[in-house]
């Protein structure tokens, strides 16, 4: 076998074992510090990505380098072990979706479907007919003929949705496409996607605001802060396991218990709180902690019922709060932090009230140990 046929199986044994997305060490700079710096994450085929984080945090830069819209300074983007930084955007075989839903109003909507096969070269005919099918899986074959102004939003956006997936990309990348939405249209729009990006078999990386969003979309999650990610993972490890204060209060209510480790324990106020052994290996005595404790794992009881299992402080009742499906206590413990409580309305807790004397508790396999805040 001479070289040159070596080279070309291994590569092609090896474009089958690869992950669909490598972003390595990706960063761009527009001039004002970097706007996105450093990131890497691996996709694999199938996986639902979602991007997470403030405004202004580099998730649309990231996507742009992805798409091809922007050129990274530094690092390299691979699509099943291709290398793409230098490859038009055409070229890419990529699907993406805008949250301005950017439909050409003069076409029909079957036109603004096919136009990205016509775009690369296949005959209108066959063009017209994939986009009926595309039409097919966002459920509007009775909008085919239709101008795009005369569609509701949410049908807008499906249709940029048959646009994107009509060419069957490898890659779809949606940018908050249901930003516009309101509330009902949104929570139907996320099933949709879902389903359909299950069906196609399609590797998705999606950006959103919205962490309920990103919860009932993703298997993984980058929580992005300043340009780089902060945390990569399943939405239980972030929400269960954040790494720092920043991608806990973005997952999610928490309490936040700040202190000390001393002698294995968090010196927190007065109190000497147990932590988990994990972070007792992770952090050096004397290091500033923070507790990430989520509400509904904080249990309530009167004080004279006070549980034995784990840590259990007295505190009074501050304020309770009715949301319906569960009560909130806002507790100040005796040891001098707050914490709150959230507890589900069968658990018959309304005979507490403001003022009351009562028992918190919680398991420390229960919390999350992360760097303290820095003030
Ligand atoms: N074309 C550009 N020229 C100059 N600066 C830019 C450009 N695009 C983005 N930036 C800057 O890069 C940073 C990251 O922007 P980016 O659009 O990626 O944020 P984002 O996370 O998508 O925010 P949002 O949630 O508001 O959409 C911001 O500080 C932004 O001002
Ligand atoms: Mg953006």
């Amino acid at each position: 076998m001479n070289t040159k046929t070596a080279a070309t199986l291994s590569a092609a044994a090896s474009s089958q074992d690869e992950p669909t997305l490598v972003v390595d060490q990706v960063s761009k700079d527009f001039g004002a510090g970097n706007a996105v710096d450093g990131v890497s994450f691996t996709l694999e085929k199938g996986q639902f990505l979602t991007m997470l984080g403030p405004s202004g945090s580099g998730k649309s830069t990231t996507l742009n380098m992805i798409a091809g819209f922007l050129e990274p300074d530094s690092g390299s983007i691979k699509l099943r072990g291709r290398e793409l930084t230098s490859l038009a955007p055409e070229k890419r075989n990529i699907g993406m979706v805008f949250q301005n839903y950017s439909l050409f109003p003069h076409m029909s909507v079957v036109r603004n479907v096919a136009f990205p096969l016509e775009v690369r070269g296949v005959p209108k005919k066959e063009a017209i007919s994939k986009a009926h099918k595309a039409l097919e899986l966002v459920e509007l074959s009775a909008r085919a003929g239709f101008s795009p102004r005369q569609l509701s939003g949410g049908q807008q956006q499906r249709v940029a949705l048959a646009r994107a997936i009509v060419f069957e990309p490898e890659l779809l990348l949606m940018d908050e496409p249901l930003g516009a939405l309101d509330k009902r249209l949104r929570e139907s729009m996320q099933i949709e996607i879902k389903r359909i990006s299950k069906e196609l078999g399609a590797t998705v990386v999606f950006v959103t605001h919205d962490q309920e969003e990103a919860l009932t979309m993703s298997d993984q999650i980058a929580i992005y802060n300043n340009g780089r990610v902060e945390q990569f993972g399943t939405s239980e490890d972030l929400y269960e396991r954040p790494t720092s204060v920043f991608v806990a209060n973005f997952m999610g209510e928490s309490n936040l218990v700040q202190g000390k480790l001393s002698q294995g324990m968090l010196r927190a106020g007065s109190a000497n709180l147990a932590v988990p052994s994990d972070a007792l290996r992770r952090f050096a005595e004397g290091t500033g902690l923070g507790m990430i404790l989520r509400p509904e794992q904080v249990l309530i009881s009167p004080e004279h019922m006070a549980g034995a299992a784990g840590a259990s402080m007295p505190g009074i009742i501050r304020d309770v709060i009715y949301l319906g499906t569960s009560y909130r206590y806002y507790v100040s413990t005796d040891a001098g932090f707050d914490v709150q409580s959230r507890v589900p309305r069968q658990h018959e807790h309304s005979t507490l009230r403001t003022g009351d004397r009562v028992s918190v508790s919680w398991s420390p396999e229960h919390v999350a140990v992360v760097p303290a805040l820095q003030d």
